[in-house]
């Protein structure tokens, strides 16, 4: 029986399955453990079922003598160094698929609220200031037959551009490798929707040189991760105008103080990182974490891991 430690408590019964093989320590806090509350927690686990508000940096990992598995609850694991992981030998399970659909989903829902203004006019409805029906109130932009940059072709991107053909949309598939690629599509599009992993290389990738490549009748969305957009850099492309509007389901940082000054631009829906949020996926999050983790404390190939290397040589 391993003793396993995970961050929060997750939807659905998938931690039960967990808790019938091993000794498992739950953070029953609403808030996630501080640094010192989550060293003190992990030191002493062979299994750890982190969130990707958890930092499971190098120091962390070196701390953990006993660790022989990590599972992050999320497809990306930028709050993890897996390098770390992997010169321990330590496998990192993560959770692809599972919310592929519920986060292209969202992606669309931000395009279409962002250009059809629906928090803007749901909000004078709740003030009471819903006058006659006006020819020229809430003009917006329409979806269907846009040009669309899909910076990201993995499995998130391509989901969104299935859902877009639906649209009538013509699709600019742009990756962080094809730089002309990438600044064309900037150019053409009405609609720039982000699905790239937040690595070394895509931190920063959309700045004011790129922001500035934009239309000024065009959105931004990310549903992806914060830090892949300059958020300084945002914010004066709003206030100035150099794109019509942004939708935003991740920030850097998050959560997004109330005082930042990105919440000062205009023309900006921000929600808080939902993209997965559905009963189903986030249940459906829940079994491949546990699966990933047993696997891992098994000694066995974990079904989604992000650092296979690990498995050289083994039979596992
Ligand atoms: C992920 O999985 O990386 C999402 O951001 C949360 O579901």
């Amino acid at each position: 029986m391993a003793r396993c430690f995970v961050t929060r408590e997750l939807p659905g019964g998938a931690l039960e399955r967990l808790r019938d093989r091993h000794q498992v320590e739950v953070w029953e806090s609403g808030s996630p453990p501080t640094r010192a509350e989550l060293l003190a927690a992990a030191r002493p686990a062979h299994g750890l079922l982190a969130l990707l508000t958890d930092e499971i940096d190098r120091a962390l990992i070196e701390a953990c003598p006993e660790l022989r598995a990590i599972s992050n609850y999320a497809v990306g694991v930028d709050n993890i160094d897996v390098g770390a992981a992997t010169a321990g030998g330590i496998p990192v399970g993560h959770t692809p698929e599972v919310l592929t659909d519920s986060t292209a989903d969202l992606a669309v829902a931000l395009m279409l609220a962002i250009a059809r203004r629906l928090a803007e006019a749901e909000a004078i409805v709740r003030a009471g200031r819903w006058g006659t029906w006006d020819p020229a109130e809430f003009l917006g932009r329409d979806l269907h037959g846009a040009k669309v940059a899909i910076v990201g072709t993995g499995r998130i991107g391509t989901a969104v551009a299935r859902r877009l053909e639906g649209f009538g949309c013509e699709l600019f598939a742009c990756g962080r490798d094809d730089r002309d690629g990438f600044e064309r599509a900037l150019r053409a599009a009405d609609f720039v929707t982000v699905h790239t992993p937040l690595e070394p290389r895509t931190r920063g990738l959309i700045g004011e040189p790129e922001l500035r490549l934009m239309q000024p009748t065009a959105y931004l969305v990310n549903t992806a991760r914060g830090p892949i957009l300059d958020s300084a850099a945002l914010a004066r492309a709003l206030h100035e105008g150099w794109i019509a509007g942004a939708a935003l389901d991740v920030t850097d940082p998050e959560p997004l103080p109330a005082d930042h000054p990105l919440l000062e631009a205009p023309n900006l829906l921000v929600i808080p990182h939902i993209g997965s949020a559905t009963h189903r996926t986030r249940e459906a999050m829940a079994e491949l974490a546990v699966d990933n983790l047993l696997a891992g404390l098994a000694g066995e190939r974990m079904p989604r891991c992000v650092n296979p290397e690990v498995y050289a040589g083994s039979s596992g």
